[in-house]
């Protein structure tokens, strides 16, 4: 919460890219201690007496679960404000939503359609505004993800105190190759910045016409990644060590079923595609559709981390929360 008089200006968090190198594995070491603690039935109240809003135009389940939970075990409160139970719904305009929310919480989640929404909530909040995702990004998703790869692939034993780098070079995903299988969705670019950050060595194989954005190719170069793109799911999985996916639909393009369906063809993960990559995890960011972007088999073989993935999401969140907030 802050007041009229209060000059500070907020973090946020609308994509990856808003961290720094050294922030971002500052979060993810962070994650690890709280996931830790969490084992360890350690207390870790660090947000006592403070409250998140969440405000969501889209449907969740492990956003939304995730965040408040967070909130409980770190001492604090999370509110839940769909948007048709707020006067957003009945036509508030997004500015003012968010200047009144400043004046009670102390951050603000928010799940919406336009990207250009979390940026408007930003500009005008005096506190932290968090994308829970957004037609082009899911950065909460990221976090998760790259602590999962790194607890799966990177060699990684953990953090201990300020030695946070686990005697690697880059914070523990040296020589991690991730493949993104499907549409260049929100879970994409923000994988695609996440990648850059941690010089995870991704390849991104769409159909035409589903590409990542060229910005955030742009972008992902100017962090030092080199993402490879390409239309050839085959070659792209050769040898991986991560192959992810996500949906062909995404919330808001139901009408685009049908063309979609023709058009994601041949970019199924299935244990056919497997074959190409021996020793590759899986990964989803849920929820998933079995039977269209990957199967029922490969999601509950064991070389599925989803369900890691979806845990990682309280540690990671928990970590951004009280990091933002410190
Ligand atoms: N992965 C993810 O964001 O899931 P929800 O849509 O359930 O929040
Ligand atoms: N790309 C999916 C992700 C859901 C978490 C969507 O936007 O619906």
């Amino acid at each position: 919460m802050t007041t009229a008089t209060n000059e500070t200006e907020p973090r946020h968090f609308l994509d990856v890219d808003d961290l720094s190198e050294e922030e971002l594995f500052a979060v993810l070491d962070r994650a690890d201690e709280y996931k830790r603690a969490v084992d360890a039935g350690e207390d870790h109240a660090d947000l006592s007496g403070q409250t998140l809003g969440m405000l969501f135009q889209k449907a969740s389940t492990r956003t939304r679960v995730s965040f408040e939970t967070g909130m409980t075990q770190l001492g604090g409160h999370a509110i839940f404000l769909g948007e048709d139970d707020i006067q957003l719904g009945r036509g508030e305009p997004l500015k003012d939503t968010s200047r009144a929310l400043s004046r009670y919480v102390d951050a603000v989640m928010a799940r919406v359609f336009k990207h250009e929404n979390v940026e408007v909530l930003a500009e005008y909040s005096d506190v932290p505004i968090v994308n829970g995702l957004t037609d082009d990004a899911h950065p909460c998703q990221t976090l998760a993800d790259l602590l999962t790869i790194r607890e799966h692939e990177g060699g990684f034993e953990g953090v201990s105190g300020s030695e946070a780098t686990g005697g690697s070079s880059n914070g523990g995903f040296d020589g991690v190759s991730a493949v993104w299988i499907g549409d260049g969705n929100n879970v994409a670019q923000s994988f695609a910045l996440g990648c850059a950050l941690t010089d995870i060595d991704l390849t991104i194989a769409t159909p035409e016409g589903y590409e990542v954005d060229d910005a955030v190719l742009e972008r992902a170069r100017e962090l030092g990644g080199d993402p490879t793109v390409t239309t050839d799911p085959v070659e792209a999985v050769t040898d991986a060590d991560v192959i992810y996916t996500d949906v062909w639909i995404s919330m808001g393009q139901e009408d685009e079923r049908d063309v979609r369906m023709n058009d994601f063809d041949g970019f199924q993960v299935n244990a056919d595609l497997l074959e190409h990559a021996p020793e590759a995890s899986v990964m989803h960011c849920l929820p998933a559709h079995r039977g269209e972007e990957i199967t029922d088999d490969v999601i509950e073989s064991e070389r599925s981390i989803v369900f890691d993935q979806a845990e990682n999401r309280l540690h990671a969140q928990k970590a951004l929360l009280s990091w933002l907030l410190e």
